[in-house]
Parts: C-alpha cells; structure tokens; sequence
C-alpha cells in the first residue's frame, strides 16, 4: 500500500511533460482566420495545468491522510503501551526513544515502510501527540507566529508580520480537536462541554487559550490562541518597526512618568497589551504597582509589582472572582498605579473612581477605534453597569479621570501603529473636550499593498506642558510642530 503512496513523487513531473508539446501547438493558430480554432488547442493547455496541479494536490492529501491515520493508529498503540504513571520522570529522550521503539515494532507488525524524513516527522508527532498539544504544537514553538485561530478541525489559520494565512496542519477530526481542547481546559481545572460551551484558559507557556465547543460552535470547535512573548515589545523595538516615532515616545514618557492616566484604546489584535506593557517601562522602579487581568499577560520590568487574575465561576457556578473583585481589593492595598489588562464591564466604575481619588498614573485599555469612541465605550459601560447618573456627570466624571487616550491600530498591511494621541482636556457644555498632539497620516498604497503614510503633530501643543516641566520632563517645543 505505502509503495503506491510513495510513487506519487513521479507522477507531477510525467503531467508536466504532458502540456509541452501542446502549449506548442498554441502559436500555430495564430492565423488571422482561425479564430475559433485558436481558442480550441489553448483550452486544453489551460485545462491540463490546473488538472496537473490538482494530481499533484490530490497525492499530496492522500500522503497526508494516510500518514494521519498511521499516526491515530500508533498513538493508540502507544497508549496501551506506554506505562503513562512513569512518563513524568521520564526525560525527554527516554521519551522519544520508547516512542520510537513501540512505533518501530508497530510499524513492523503493520508491514509499512516509510522513509526516514517520514519517520522522522511521524515520531515528532506522536510526542506531541502525547506531550504536547498535537497538530498545533509546532505553532506553539514558532516564534513568528503571533495568533493561531482554529475554526473545527480541519481550518487552522496563523497570523505571522499582521498576515492571517490558512496553515495546511489540520486535526484529524472533531473529537482529535476536543480531545487537546481538554487537554488544555482540564490542565487548569476547568472544564468544556454542551452545558458549558465556551471556555477561556491559559496555556502552560502562558499563552491566551479560548474555545468554543459544539454546538454553539456550528462547523466545529472555535478556539483562538494570542501567543505568549517571552520578550514583549519594548519602547526602542516599537520605535523600530514604525509603531511611533522618537518624539512621540518622549510624548509618552513624560506623559506616564508624570503620572497621567491612560486609556490605550484599539481594536482587536491592535496592539493595546503590547503598548500598555511598553508603557509601563516608563514608571519609576520605585512605585508600587498593581496589575489586575482576565488572563495576565502583562510583564511589567519594576521590581514591586502585585499581579492578579480574575477567575470564572467553577462548575457549580460558584467562586468567581470578577475584575471588579481585584480592583475593589487592589484599593486596599496601598498601590502607587493600577493597571487594568483591559475595561471591559463594571469595572469601568472602580477604575474611574480609582484615576480619580489618589492613583493617578494608572491605565487600562479599552475596545474602540478612536478617542471619541473609546469615551463612548466607557460611557455606555457605564450606562450597562446600572448606574443612575444624569449623561453630563458620567462625562464630567470620565474628563476628570482620564487624561490621555493612545489609538492603537492594526493596519490593512498588517502593520501595527499608534495612529493618535488625544488629550482630554476638561468638560465644555455638556461635550468632553479632546485634542489631537499626534497622528498618523496616511499617504497612500504602495504597489506592493505597503500602506505609505508618516506620523505628524497636529500643532497643538500640550494642555500638560507645564505639568512636565515642573516635574523635570522639559519637552522641546519643536516636538509639537507639524512637518511641511
Ligand atoms: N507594533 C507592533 N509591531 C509588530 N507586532 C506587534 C506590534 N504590536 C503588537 N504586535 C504583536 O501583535 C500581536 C497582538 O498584540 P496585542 O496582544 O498587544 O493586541 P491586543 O490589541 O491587546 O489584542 P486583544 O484585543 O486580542 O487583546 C502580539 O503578538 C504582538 O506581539
Ligand atoms: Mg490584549
């Protein structure tokens, strides 16, 4: 059986071959009056092409397929063998190599011969298989990819520089996809199923994990994981992919060391954690700080930092702790800034309460694609929190607590920018009054789809301004002039 599998390298070139000698039949009906003639060799040309490609793309699925179910029937095999109490204080290569002697012996017995890169590949799988998170685990280890987004088991997109591309690893089927899908959930003590369909994790490398199972999830499981970075981002780094510029770095210096609050606002994948960490390089080693998440992902550089993780309720629907429940604790504990991962619900209450009564300097960050969006967003939290207050008071109270919102945006190139600051400056009338200090100008598309634009000040210098340089931030005026 394998030796049919493995003759299909032969076959492509033999298709090839096979267009030569019509594509030069083509010129002949060049001919003025064979019109439709010439459209008739051509055909076959064009037809052939794509049918030797789909030959080439069909032998390559079955080698695929075929090497999938040798891998179910081994890792099966490998469950009945393999004595699972001892694999935790087995090393990794006493691991690898019974994994190779229990698949050799099958593979034997199953009179199927492969050939060494097979071999090689098929046994790396199997350890994943039952190491790791299977398929996926080759994702995991790639630092190029940021985001791996399953949509059921046979779809796996990965995001790699800002572009989402269809990866060709699949699952075997559903119930491979949940079986790793519990296998990750039951590691933490939580658990997926129909009476509890979706669920949010984190992984042993502290990446992000959701999942959503059937039937909720309609063609399959969803699960979407953001990679953990070892080495988050830094200020300079940003500054060298194009994020920001130099000046406006200095902006936000002064701005976080001075001890505004800060909301990073942004879409999804926009960069906010990413920034808000950067950000938070710019408090003093000194102060004590307080981070509260839904899953942490913040790594902060100071040396005093309190981390906290909210928690959903367990099985029996009992022992959550919300982000609310972090904040309203965090206020007892003496802390210089508040860092809230992301405002999304009630929180926004404490959180303004909290910029506003004696821990300035703190930042979050906020769902939304544009300054006057962001403080929609918060009113409207506000509003769904069931809090009882006139429209002009939530305003009033939201302009005296936040000072500054940083726009992240993702970019249709895939590039990651901050495309505005904006200063809240106070209440005029019943509208929070904003300005814009910087902000990204698009230009145009280069032909290779690059999108041309340069960061500008809008000329308005800072309504802080004399707040930095009484506390030593002396920023040149020339930071806030437009470019020509
Ligand atoms: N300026 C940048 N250049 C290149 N990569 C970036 C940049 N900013 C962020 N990234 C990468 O993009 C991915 C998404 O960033 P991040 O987690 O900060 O986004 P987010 O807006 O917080 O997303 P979410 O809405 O899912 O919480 C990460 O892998 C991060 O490393
Ligand atoms: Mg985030």
């Amino acid at each position: 059986m394998f030796s049919r599998f493995k003759k299909s390298n032969g076959e492509p070139a033999k298709a090839m071959i096979a267009t030569a000698p019509v594509a030069q039949t083509a010129p002949k009906g060049t001919e003025p009056s064979v019109r439709v003639p010439l459209a008739a060799p051509r055909q076959p040309v064009a037809a052939q092409r794509p049918a030797a490609q789909a030959a080439v793309q069909d032998k390559e699925k079955k080698r695929k397929d075929r090497l999938m179910e040798l891998k179910v029937e081994l890792h099966k095999r490998l469950l009945d063998n393999l004595n699972l109490a001892a694999l935790e204080h087995a090393t990794e290569g006493d691991l690898r190599a019974e994994i190779a002697d229990i698949s050799t012996e099958a593979l034997a017995e199953m009179n199927v011969v492969l050939n060494k890169e097979d071999r090689s590949a098929l046994f790396q799988e199997l350890y994943d298989e039952v190491m790791g998170l299977g398929p996926i685990e080759p994702l995991l280890k790639d630092d190029s990819v940021n985001d791996i987004l399953i949509n059921g088991p046979k779809q796996i997109f990965v995001e790699r520089a800002g572009k989402l591309v269809l990866s060709d690893i699949t699952f075997k089927d559903e119930r491979h996809l949940l079986r790793i899908i519990d296998k990750i959930v039951s590691a933490v003590g939580r658990r997926v199923d129909e009476s509890n369909p979706y669920v949010d994790a984190r992984l042993a490398d502290g990446s992000r994990f959701n999942a959503m199972v059937p039937p909720v999830a309609v063609d399959g499981s969803l699960v979407s994981i953001r990679k953990f970075k070892k080495d988050k981002l830094k200020i300079a780094d940003l500054i060298r992919f194009g994020a920001f510029t130099e000046e406006m770095a200095a902006y936000l210096q002064a701005a976080v060391a001075t001890r505004l609050n800060v909301i990073v606002s942004g879409g999804t994948g926009s960069g906010k954690t990413t920034t808000l960490n950067a950000l938070s390089s710019f408090i003093d080693d000194n102060e004590r700080i307080l981070t509260i998440e839904d899953t942490a992902e913040l790594q902060l550089q100071q040396t005093h930092v309190g981390r906290m993780e909210s928690r959903p309720p367990n099985v029996e629907g009992k022992g959550a702790v919300t982000q609310r429940d972090c904040l309203r604790n965090a206020l007892r504990m003496r802390p210089d800034r508040i860092i809230v991962g992301e405002t999304r619900g009630e929180e926004v209450i404490d959180m303004l309460q909290a910029m506003n009564t004696g821990h300035d300097g703190s930042m979050t960050t906020i769902h939304a694609n544009s300054a006057r969006d962001a403080v929609s967003r918060l009113e409207n939290m506000i509003a769904m929190a069931g809090i009882e207050m006139p429209l002009k008071a939530v305003r009033a109270q939201i302009a005296s607590a936040v000072n500054l919102i940083v726009q992240a945006s993702r970019l249709q190139d895939g590039s990651r920018r901050m495309t505005s600051i904006t200063e809240i400056t106070g209440m005029e009338g019943e509208v929070i009054s904003m300005q814009e200090i910087f902000r990204y100008e698009r230009l145009g598309v280069a032909p290779d789809g690059k999108i041309i634009g340069r960061f500008n000040a809008t000329g308005v210098r800072s309504h802080y301004t004399e707040r930095f340089r009484a506390w030593g931030y002396d920023l040149p005026p020339s930071i806030y002039e437009p470019l020509p």
